[in-house]
């Protein structure tokens, strides 16, 4: 894969995994750059690296918009510092547009998608979510998937360059969907409606 012909034009040769929680980026990116030869960056590891606690704390003691403010400086440093790199964010990466103009500088977005209720069943089997994802609203699990997930989807449409559906898949077969429509996107610039693969 020829890193120069990768992308549309102003992105550059990284790759960047989004999506709600639970849709399986770190795991999936961390496999897609061992397979793609490709230093691997987790966003929230950065911030916590960085800020020096969890992510829950930052939440806790000083509130989720300091959290954003980590977040868009992380992202923004990131992108500078790790050209080429697979990088996974957190599932609010989106939110902010800078973040978004930062992403889609970055190189290929890929959106990873799953149904609700798919991902309240991988989230709550899950220990990392119960010992430090942060609630993001005061709904319970299925009803913040489901809001949360509607107000971020036209985000997420917007910033990627492609949707792939994880529901059902292994993290094997979620990174060969990936390569695939990364390949695609090196031999032409994809379209600026993400696509669905399946
Ligand atoms: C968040 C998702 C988390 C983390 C933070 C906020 C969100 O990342 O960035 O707790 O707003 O959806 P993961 O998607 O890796 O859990």
């Amino acid at each position: 894969m020829s890193d120069s012909s990768i992308g549309r034009e102003g992105a550059g040769p990284g790759l960047a995994l989004v999506g709600y929680r639970g849709t399986g980026k770190s795991t999936v990116g961390r496999l897609l750059a061992a397979r793609t030869g490709r230093p691997f960056v987790d966003a929230d590891l950065e911030i916590e690296a960085r800020a020096g606690r969890s992510i829950r704390s930052i939440f806790e003691e000083s509130g989720e918009p300091e959290f954003r403010d980590w977040e868009e400086r992380v992202l923004f440093e990131i992108a500078e510092a790790r050209p080429g790199a697979v990088l996974a964010t957190g599932g609010g990466a989106i939110l902010r547009e800078a973040n978004r103009r930062t992403l889609r500088g970055f190189g290929v977005v890929v959106w990873l998608w799953a149904e609700p209720s798919v991902l309240a069943r991988r989230l709550g089997a899950d220990a990392r979510t119960r010992a430090s994802r942060p609630a993001l609203t005061t709904a319970g699990a299925l009803d913040e998937i489901a809001d949360v997930l509607a107000a971020r989807t036209p985000l997420y449409a917007e910033v990627a360059d492609a949707r792939i559906e994880t529901g059902g898949k292994s993290v094997a077969e979620v990174v060969d969907a990936i390569l695939e429509t990364w390949s695609h996107a090196t031999a032409e610039a994809p379209p600026r409606e993400p696509h669905s693969c399946s």
